[in-house]
């Protein structure tokens, strides 16, 4: 059984396997050098052979436990024919939404305009270096796709104005996204993947009497969808203010948290496995501080099942050395 997979179904807890979220990414020089190459970032995405060694390049520099997909969350309202461009210094650019064109996709539409992440999937999960070790699939949460489609670029800190204007409208694209979010969770599974984590980046933009509608409802549908195909399911809803709330209703197998909660409180109250927390931040500044940091989370969860990870995607202007340091750092903690 892999690591990831004893501290998950096992709850074992002598061991703390470790991946990085967006592990893939511009920390890496030849990471760099191929997206130079490569302008368009979806069509770098649906490169199946190059989105395949991007996938692979963390694995072939660090011990990590598992390969999470090169893909974007972004690829369902691409899926869905909604304009998705990436630019420079700014980040994702969404083009206009709209309903009529969207509930002319079918599922064949969908499948088809965004084939090739499975078939990269494929190509990865077999790859020896693999062997033992987890392939980890992945898609937006409801809330957070919802946010980007409407918004048309990430919040920052604050929804478009009239973002709820029109609940009817909002409530009808949450059933689409649902609807083909499930679809492509089990094409990933079919492809390969063994696990499969829902990020829900801006769940800490809603108050607390919006959750039970936009996040618990559309997110425990999808948690139920993946555990009927016998995958484990893993949620992050970065910065929402209640994690035992989140567990409590949603019942994912394992839950992420952010960097700012405090892990005292996560071990407390909460019974499932965890993982993540270390604020990346604490890559840029020194080895001593960042083994001190990376010792303190694994002591925190040194009796209960852990997965280690960081609070958020690792940043671009990480040194690399410093995410082989933390690897050894876990992988050496007895
Ligand atoms: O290594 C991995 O984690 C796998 C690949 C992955 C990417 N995006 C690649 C990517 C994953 C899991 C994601 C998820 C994702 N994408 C999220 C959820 C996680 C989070 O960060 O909160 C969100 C919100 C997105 C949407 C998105 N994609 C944004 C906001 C951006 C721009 C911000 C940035 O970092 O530039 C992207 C682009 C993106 N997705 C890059 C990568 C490697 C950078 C592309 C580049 O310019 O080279």
């Amino acid at each position: 059984m892999s690591p990831i997979n004893k501290v998950i179904i096992n709850k074992e807890t002598t061991i703390s396997p470790i991946w990085i979220m967006r592990q893939a990414g511009r920390y890496l020089p030849e990471f760099r050098e191929i997206r130079k190459e490569n302008t368009d970032f979806i069509k770098l995405c649906l490169n199946q052979d190059l989105s395949s060694v991007i996938t692979l390049q963390p694995l072939k520099r660090f011990e990590l436990d598992a390969a999470i997909i090169f893909s974007d969350i972004l690829m369902l309202p691409y899926g869905l024919g909604q304009k998705v461009e990436f630019e420079r210094n700014f980040g994702p650019k969404l083009g206009e939404l709209n309903i009529n064109e969207i509930i002319k996709t079918d599922e064949i539409d969908f499948v088809e305009k965004i084939y090739n992440v499975y078939k990269a999937i494929k190509k990865v999960s077999s790859d020896p270096i693999l062997n033992n070790k987890n392939t980890i699939g992945f898609v937006g949460a409801p809330w957070t796709l919802l946010v980007y489609m409407i918004n048309q670029q990430s919040p920052k800190k604050k929804l478009k104005e009239n973002f709820f204007k029109d609940n009817f409208l909002i409530n009808r694209i949450l059933l689409i996204i649902e609807k083909f979010l499930k679809i492509h969770i089990k094409q990933q599974i079919e492809s390969g993947a063994n696990i499969i984590q829902i990020f829900d980046s801006w769940a800490g933009l809603l108050d607390e009497k919006d959750l039970p509608n936009y996040i618990y409802t559309p997110t425990l549908n999808l948690v139920n969808y993946v555990k009927s195909l016998n995958v484990p399911v893993i949620c992050f809803p970065r910065d929402i203010k209640n994690y035992k709330e989140f567990c409590d209703i949603v019942k994912p197998d394992v839950i992420s948290i952010d960097y700012n909660v405090n892990p005292k409180n996560i071990i407390k109250n909460i019974k499932i496995p965890v993982q993540g927390g270390l604020d990346p931040k604490i890559l840029l500044t020194d080895k001593e501080t960042l083994k001190k940091e990376t010792i303190k989370y694994l002591e925190i969860f040194k009796d209960h099942p852990y997965i280690f990870n960081l609070g958020h995607g690792v940043l671009p202007e990480t040194n690399p050395e410093m995410v082989k340091c933390l690897v050894q750092t876990v992988k050496e903690y007895k």
